[in-house]
């Protein structure tokens, strides 16, 4: 995709950037969307367009079909496994280096970290993690029964993925520590998503009532346009790396 960035909009960014002290970046399935992973809402190549959410992304469909839903999750670790982090988690290690940063991703792909982004917070958990459903408190993951879903050896519970299915609440500590950056950032970058799934969408408008400023990246219109001071309309992998190195040139 070839996009024509607004020079002054960039410039404008490069700025706020430039003059941030705390910087709090939220991310969305868009920044991983040039590595290859998926959307979820995209219409041709959402991972909803051949899904219907509703039967594999919640804890009562993995009752009533568990083995489909394990096997949908096994199928999307060995898609994500499969790709690499692309210039738009590499630009967010870059600032991170230069500015004090705090990213908090809506992503369960992991491919920040594999970036080399430190202390991410995971709003919607991670696909590789492993939890159990019911467990006894005793589950072992090592001595689980193979199976789809693997069982605990002691009681029996199903393994379930470690991620936030529909109608369940975020991890605490993740949803706290993602607020309280909000509050205290003096900017908020928002990276690749629609900006529809709260509370990780609320975060954007938190910053803003505290006084921050918002500058959203995205190639398509999102429901964070209007929370935006300025908004980036590209991929994350082409306009991120523009900023950081006007960023490393406006802050030195
Ligand atoms: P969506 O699929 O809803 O939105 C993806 C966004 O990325 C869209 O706004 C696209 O325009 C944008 N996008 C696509 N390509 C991009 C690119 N190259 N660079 C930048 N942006 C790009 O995904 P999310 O907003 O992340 O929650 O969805 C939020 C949550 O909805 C997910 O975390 C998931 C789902 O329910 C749970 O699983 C709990």
């Amino acid at each position: 995709m070839t996009a024509y960035i607004d020079a002054q909009a960039l410039a404008a960014s490069r700025r706020l950037i430039g003059e941030a002290t705390n910087i709090m970046v939220l991310t969305g399935a868009g920044v991983s969307a040039e590595s290859g992973v998926p959307t979820f809402r995209d219409a041709m190549t959402g991972l909803w367009s051949r899904f219907n959410p509703e039967e594999l992304a919640q804890e009562d469909a993995y009752r009533r079909q568990p083995a489909l839903v394990w096997e949908w999750y096994l199928h999307r670790r060995e898609l994500v496994a499969a790709t690499d982090p692309n210039p738009a988690h590499i630009a967010l290690v870059a600032l991170a280096a230069q500015k004090a940063v705090t990213l908090a991703t809506q992503n369960v792909d992991g491919l920040h970290q594999r970036a080399g982004s430190r202390d991410v917070i995971e709003l919607h958990g991670n696909l590789f993690a492993n939890k159990w459903l019911d467990g006894c408190g005793r589950c072992d993951p090592a001595a689980a029964v193979p199976g789809m879903p693997p069982r605990c050896s002691l009681c029996n519970a199903m393994m379930r993925p470690g991620v936030v299915w529909f109608g369940e609440e975020l991890p605490r500590v993740a949803r706290y520590r993602a607020e309280h950056a909000a509050e205290q950032c003096d900017l908020c970058i928002v990276v690749g998503t629609s900006g529809l799934v709260y509370p990780a969408a609320g975060l954007p408008g938190a910053a803003k009532d505290h006084g921050a400023h918002v500058i959203v990246v995205n190639p398509e219109p999102s429901a964070l346009d209007q929370t935006a001071d300025i908004v980036l309309r590209g991929p994350a992998g082409v306009v991120l790396p523009l900023l950081w190195d006007g960023v490393s040139a406006a802050s030195a």
